[in-house]
C-alpha cells in the first residue's frame, strides 16, 4: 500500500530559531550575524536542472490537455520529476508521484496541504547562510573537492544534519523539513561541480562557488491534494484521477543514478558510498522503465489505470540515437497497448533531442499521445 505522508497533526507555530540554544551538533557552528538581515533570493520550481524535464513543453502540454480533456477535477501526474507539469494545474486536485524521494520532498513544498510558518522557515535559512562549519561530517567525508568544495560539504552536512534534528525535536514539521530540504537541494544544484547530473563531477572544475540557499515561491493547494513516492505499476492500482499524466524515462538512463548525491542528501540515511562518483547502492530505486521490461511494464501500467483521459508524453528517438539514448518503447507497442485501452490521437511539437552521446539525431519531435478512456 503506498505510504500518503501527509502531517495534518502538526500545528502552524512560528518560532524565532536564531534565539534557540545551541544544539549539540551547532556546536561547531558559527554564525555571522552581521548578515543575518540580508534578503533571501525567491526561486520556483522551474530552477532546477533535470533530465527529461518539461519546463519548455509546459504551454504545448497545458494547451493540449486542456482542449482534448475539458473540464476536469483532477490530475495525475505519476512519474512528476520536478512537479513542473503538475504546476499547470496548481487550482485542481493534484496526485503527484516519483519513485525518488528527493523529488517527492520537492513535491511536499509546491504541492502539499499542510500548514507552515513562512517566518520560521525564512529564518532558518537565513541562519543556514550565514554559517561557517568547521567540523567534518559525512558530507565532507565522502564527498569532499567532487562535488563540491569541502567547505560547502561541510555545509551542506550540517545544514541537512540540522534539520534531521530539528524534524525529530518536533520543532518543524514534514512540511517545514520538506521546504528547508527542497531550498538545500536547489542550492547545491546551482552550484554543483557537473553538467546538471552525477553520473560524474568535472575534473579541475570550479568548487568555490558559494553555497546560498533561497525561499521557494510556494502557491497555495488544493486540499484535496495527494502525494506520493511509489513505484507508479503499484500507485496506480490504488488512486485514480479524471486525467492521468505519464512521464516515464526514455532511455536506459536511470534517474537514480543521475541524481544519486540530491536522493543521498534528501533520504539522510548516511550509507556507504562507491566509486568515483560516489553512489550509494540503487538497487530499490532502479526503473523498469529504463530496462528491456519496459513494455511489459507499460502494459500494466495502462491496464490498471482509472482516469477519463491518460495523457503520455514520449519522442519519437527510437533507433534514432546510441543504444542509451534509445527509447525504450516503440511506437507500435505504445499505440498497441493504449488503442486496447481508448481512443487515441497524437499531437506532437518540434524539440531538441536529449542524446547522452555524440550522435547526430534530427527531426525529433516530443509528441502527446492522448488516450479516452472507454
Ligand atoms: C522524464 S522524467 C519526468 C520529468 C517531469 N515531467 C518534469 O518535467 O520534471 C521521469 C521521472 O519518472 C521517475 N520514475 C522512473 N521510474 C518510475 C517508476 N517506476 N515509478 C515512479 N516514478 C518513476 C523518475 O525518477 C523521473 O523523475
Amino acid at each position: 500500500m503506498p505510504v500518503k505522508e501527509q502531517e495534518k497533526k502538526n500545528s502552524y507555530t512560528s518560532s524565532i530559531v536564531s534565539k534557540r540554544l545551541p544544539s549539540k551538533s551547532s556546536l561547531r557552528l558559527v554564525v555571522n550575524n552581521d548578515n543575518i538581515n540580508q534578503p533571501l533570493y525567491y526561486f520556483s520550481i522551474y530552477n532546477r536542472r533535470y533530465l527529461g524535464n518539461k519546463y519548455k513543453l509546459n504551454e504545448f502540454i497545458k494547451n493540449t490537455i486542456e482542449k482534448e480533456c475539458g473540464e476536469f477535477e483532477s490530475i495525475a501526474d505519476l512519474f512528476a520529476g520536478t512537479g513542473s507539469v503538475a504546476s499547470l494545474f496548481q487550482n485542481k486536485h493534484l496526485i503527484v508521484n516519483d519513485i525518488l524521494y528527493s523529488n517527492y520532498v520537492c513535491h511536499q513544498t509546491w504541492f502539499g496541504i499542510d500548514k507552515w510558518s513562512e517566518s520560521k522557515v525564512k529564518s532558518y535559512i537565513k541562519q543556514y547562510n550565514n554559517i561557517s562549519a568547521k567540523s567534518e561530517n559525512y558530507m565532507s567525508k565522502n564527498f569532499a573537492d567532487t562535488f563540491f568544495s569541502k567547505n560547502n560539504c561541510r555545509k551542506i552536512g550540517f545544514i541537512r544534519n540540522d534539520i534531521e534534528e530539528n524534524y525529530k525535536k518536533g520543532l518543524i514539521n514534514l512540511r517545514e523539513k520538506c521546504i528547508l530540504i527542497t531550498s538545500l537541494l536547489y542550492a547545491m544544484d546551482k552550484i554543483a561541480n557537473t553538467c546538471g547530473h552525477y553520473d560524474a563531477y568535472r575534473r579541475n572544475g570550479e568548487l568555490d562557488r558559494e553555497l546560498v540557499l533561497g525561499m521557494p515561491s510556494i502557491q497555495i493547494s488544493n486540499q484535496k491534494n495527494e502525494l506520493y513516492n511509489e513505484d507508479i505499476n503499484n500507485l496506480v492500482k490504488v488512486v485514480s484521477a479524471d486525467v492521468v499524466y505519464l512521464d516515464p524515462p526514455y532511455n536506459s538512463r536511470q534517474y537514480c543514478d543521475a541524481y544519486h548525491l540530491l536522493e543521498n542528501v534528501a533520504r539522510w540515511e548516511k550509507p556507504k558510498v562507491f566509486g568515483v562518483a560516489k553512489k550509494m547502492d540503487r538497487t530499490s530505486l532502479k526503473s523498469d522503465y529504463c530496462t528491456i521490461s519496459a513494455t511489459n511494464a507499460f502494459e500494466d501500467l495502462i491496464h490498471n489505470i482509472k482516469a477519463k483521459y491518460i495523457v503520455l508524453s514520449y519522442n519519437n528517438m527510437a533507433e534514432k540515437g546510441n543504444d542509451r539514448s534509445n527509447a525504450k518503447l516503440s511506437d507500435e507497442d505504445i499505440m498497441r497497448i493504449l488503442k486496447a485501452k481508448g481512443i487515441v490521437k497524437v499531437f506532437s511539437q518540434d524539440y531538441k533531442a536529449f542524446s547522452t552521446g555524440k550522435s547526430n539525431i534530427e527531426e525529433n519531435a516530443e509528441r502527446l499521445f492522448i488516450c479516452k478512456c472507454f
